[in-house]
């Protein structure tokens, strides 16, 4: 727990030092108090607070960052520390394998400051990646993201965070449209992503259609992409940003004689929810938990409203530096309805999802998209359109190595 850390700490230094750290570390307890009641996932907290509590006065504190258990501590609150001896395990020239949609330095991104910001949960270590440790659980087993492009986003900082440990000739990568594979060939181990950005079937799958008025969401048909997904023991999902496109959406669901145009418009939240129920009800009834574990990676914040963080003279994300810092930040780029679908679709099914919520630590990173420095439509920007971050700035995906490996450490942490 911080505040005991802290506290003990102090308790060496004069007595009146310690008088005064008490005194604040009681305030600080009671606003932890305050804030464990707010939030329900980290309900676990609760009970393990007082157990915590008093084998942190006696034991090492060093052992904590062995102890780790994500489920007794909130990940997904605390903060992002500046610490420039930090160095991210990969360069977008080190790994090979980043599409170039999110390789920001070899784009012309010449600030660095984004890559050096640690996230320190509020009340305990969050352990760092560890390539060789990850590999060795990955050991004989099929690790699979499903999702859009931001699932890919996290799949190749997956990739990239423990690449560089395996030899060449030990590894290899085949892309596909829909399915591709890394495979470390020595671990016997795989890292593969399943392109499907509703999760269920689409008009708009493959190939995509651009105008968003012309997509057609199957709400409940998922069988035929979700065999592919059989036999693989992780399995991490995610799906958000194709819901949001501002229109109501097209959900088509049974039979109809007149095919695609039996679609129905509904608003999203609604649509959303009988999609990730198809989606539940196949996990329910496919997957057993004695042998495959589930993953969902919640929403990942797009930064598009400069105002919402303050920065009356910006542009969207353009040219932002440095995190926002007020505690809490959250933004119209990550829609709260959709959140609590998620949270109540998960909260009823028989197989056990574990949440990687990563919104949060995500909302307050409006420095580290693509920006500028990343492509449309599959080409680079040109230096027009750089000129116009109004138009062009992608303030929804992430430079790579950058916020993803975040994602990827709390995956790590449950492993
Ligand atoms: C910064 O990172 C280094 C290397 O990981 C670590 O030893 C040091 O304690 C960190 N500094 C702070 C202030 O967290
Ligand atoms: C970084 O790039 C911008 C344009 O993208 C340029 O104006 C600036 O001078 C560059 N800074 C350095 C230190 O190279
Ligand atoms: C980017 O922001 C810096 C201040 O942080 C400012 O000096 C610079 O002119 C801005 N660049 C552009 C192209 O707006
Ligand atoms: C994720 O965390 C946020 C708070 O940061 C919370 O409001 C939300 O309900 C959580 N989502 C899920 C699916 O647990």
């Amino acid at each position: 727990m911080g505040w005991t850390k802290s506290a003990r700490r102090k308790l060496s230094l004069p007595i009146i030092t310690a008088i005064i750290c008490t005194l604040f570390a009681f305030i600080f307890l009671i606003s932890t108090i305050g804030s464990i009641s707010r939030f329900k996932p980290c309900s676990k907290r609760n009970s393990a607070d007082g157990r915590a509590l008093e084998s942190d006065w006696k034991d090492n504190p060093v052992d904590d960052k062995n102890d780790f258990d994500p489920d007794e501590c909130c990940v997904n609150h605390g903060k992002w520390v500046f610490n420039s001896s930090i160095k991210p395990l990969y360069t977008d020239r080190t790994c090979p394998y980043i599409d170039k949609q999110y390789s920001c330095i070899k784009n012309g991104r010449n600030d660095s400051y984004y890559l050096h910001w640690e996230w320190q949960p509020d009340d305990c270590m969050l352990p760092r990646f560890n390539p060789e440790m990850a590999l060795s659980k990955l050991r004989g087993k099929r690790l699979m993201f499903v999702g859009d492009s931001l699932q890919r986003n996290q799949w190749e900082s997956f990739i990239c965070l423990v690449e560089s440990v395996i030899p060449k000739g030990k590894k290899s990568m085949k892309r596909g449209h829909v399915h591709s594979v890394f495979k470390a060939k020595e671990y016997d181990a795989t890292i593969e992503f399943y392109w499907a950005p509703f999760l269920v079937e689409s008009n708009t799958d493959m190939p995509i259609k651009s105008d968003p008025k012309e997509r057609i969401i199957k709400v409940d048909s998922i069988s035929q992409r979700a065999k592919h997904w059989l036999g693989v023991d992780i399995l991490v999902f995610n799906t958000y940003v194709w819901w949001m496109s501002g229109l109501k959406t097209k959900a088509l669901w049974g039979e109809f004689e007149n095919g695609e145009g039996g679609y129905e418009e509904l608003d999203t939240t609604v649509s959303y929810r009988v999609a990730l129920r198809t989606w539940a009800n196949w996990i329910d009834s496919t997957i057993d938990p004695s042998k495959t574990r589930v993953f969902f990676t919640t929403m990942s914040p797009s930064h598009q409203k400069n105002k919402e963080w303050g920065n009356i003279n910006g542009i969207r994300c353009f040219n932002e530096t440095r995190p926002v810092m007020k505690k809490g930040h959250w933004g119209t780029g990550s829609n709260k309805e959709m959140m609590n679908v998620v949270a109540s679709v998960m909260g009823r099914m028989k197989v056990p999802v574990t949440v990687l919520n990563v919104t949060q630590l995500s909302e307050y990173r409006i420095d580290a998209h693509t920006s500028i420095y990343g492509e449309l439509q599959g080409k680079l920007l040109t230096d027009e359109q750089r000129a116009d971050p109004l138009h062009f700035a992608d303030c929804i995906h992430w430079c790579l190595p950058g916020v993803p490996d975040t994602w990827n450490q709390l995956l790590f942490s449950y492993l």
